[in-house]
């Protein structure tokens, strides 16, 4: 059963088809969402940053499906990806109760990313939030639909199916996934937009310090399963619940002293469950640790506002509101970027959320 209204097969009486295009930032966890239930249910609620630079295009080009077609036809960054296309399909199946109509369609995809495909960034977020606001976009157009709000929180919904963290890349600056007592309308089965936060939020800098391009060892998706085992799960979604209360009462008030403490808990949290989950694993390089340690010396003697967090992977992410940038930045360039792969850097910063392009 689908939480939205269901459009049926197409109609009669409009064009089917057409081309639509659009841009889906990535996001930043400040509360990591680490642990889930079928299906892509998060364990405990999560906050994040939408990003601006790190973002992916895709455009769906689209037209009434004749039986002997390729369903879905998929180009990355202009070549045919055999395996990416496999993984749509799959996706186009699990929410085809979702969206029956995309049964009808024959789709020619083609979508690039912003970042390095080797920076150790991850895309699924943007990736799987610029697929669902095409496909909702489509929806869109071929039934006549208006609702803004309703059509973010589908796209929200159908992206979270892809990929648990894009369901919060579809708004400016903040979202948050999951219930909390904190936010009356929050939800599993989709993100909702964080509005009423300081403004030093609004223009929040994210410095993704590249220190291995590598792919991880560990997906995300393996990951998230291995909590099922970890014996420390039930403090840890307990521990979520907390440093979301005192997280949301610090980015009111614009405290950052209190919101650096709580993210950077967070960050070095889904690390330790990474370690002390069955079979242990360790995302972190000795860089990483290094790069933290001259973060929290910078901050302790310089006495400025300069934070990490850290994705699942061994890259760390610089924060640090604008204020700062002229600091933050000759630090990063003389202490931090020697620490780097190959001196990279993805300077990055809150940003406004997708933009459609055609
Ligand atoms: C550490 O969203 O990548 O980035 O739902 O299996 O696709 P799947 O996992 P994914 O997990 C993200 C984990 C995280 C924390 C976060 O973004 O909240």
């Amino acid at each position: 059963m689908s939480f939205f209204s269901i459009q049926p097969q197409l109609p009669d009486t409009h064009s089917h088809q057409g081309e639509v295009s659009w841009k889906c930032p990535s996001n930043i966890a400040l509360i990591k969402y680490w642990g889930k239930r079928p299906v892509q249910l998060p364990e405990n609620a999560s906050i994040s940053f939408t990003l601006d630079n790190a973002h992916t295009v895709t455009s769906v080009n689209y037209q009434p499906r004749s039986t002997s077609e390729k369903w879905v036809q998929f180009l990355f960054e202009g070549k045919e990806e055999e395996s990416f296309e496999k993984r749509i399909v799959k996706y186009l199946n699990s929410i085809i109760d979702d969206i029956p109509w995309i049964g009808q369609i024959a789709f020619k995809i083609e979508s690039e990313n912003s970042f390095p495909h080797s920076s150790g960034i991850a895309s699924s977020a943007s990736s799987m939030g610029a697929l669902a606001l095409c496909l909702c976009d489509i929806e869109k157009k071929l039934f006549g639909l208006k609702d803004e709000a309703l059509f973010r929180k589908k796209v929200s919904f159908l992206s979270r199916l892809g990929s648990g963290s894009a369901c919060r890349s579809i708004y400016p600056h903040i979202a948050a996934w999951g219930p909390s007592e904190m936010i009356p309308e929050s939800s599993d089965l989709y993100a909702i937009p964080i509005d009423y936060l300081d403004e030093v939020f609004t223009n929040f800098h994210d410095d993704i310090l590249i220190v291995s391009d590598q792919e991880k060892a560990v997906s995300s998706s393996a990951g998230h399963a291995l909590m099922d085992t970890n014996i420390f799960a039930s403090k840890r979604y307990e521990q979520a619940g907390t440093h979301m209360k005192s997280l949301l009462e610090s980015m009111k008030v614009g405290d950052l002293t209190s919101f650096g403490k709580i993210v950077e808990d967070e960050a070095l949290t889904l690390h330790a469950l990474m370690m002390c989950s069955d079979p242990s694993y360790i995302l972190m390089e000795p860089n990483t640790l290094e790069v933290i340690k001259r973060i929290r010396t910078f901050r302790k003697e310089a006495g400025l506002p300069l934070f990490f967090t850290l994705d699942a992977g061994p890259n760390v992410h610089i924060l640090y509101p604008h204020h700062i940038k002229t600091e933050a930045t000759a630090f990063i360039n003389s202490s931090l970027l020697s620490l780097s792969h190959e001196g990279r850097i993805i300077k990055d910063q809150v940003g406004q959320g997708p933009v459609k392009l055609k």
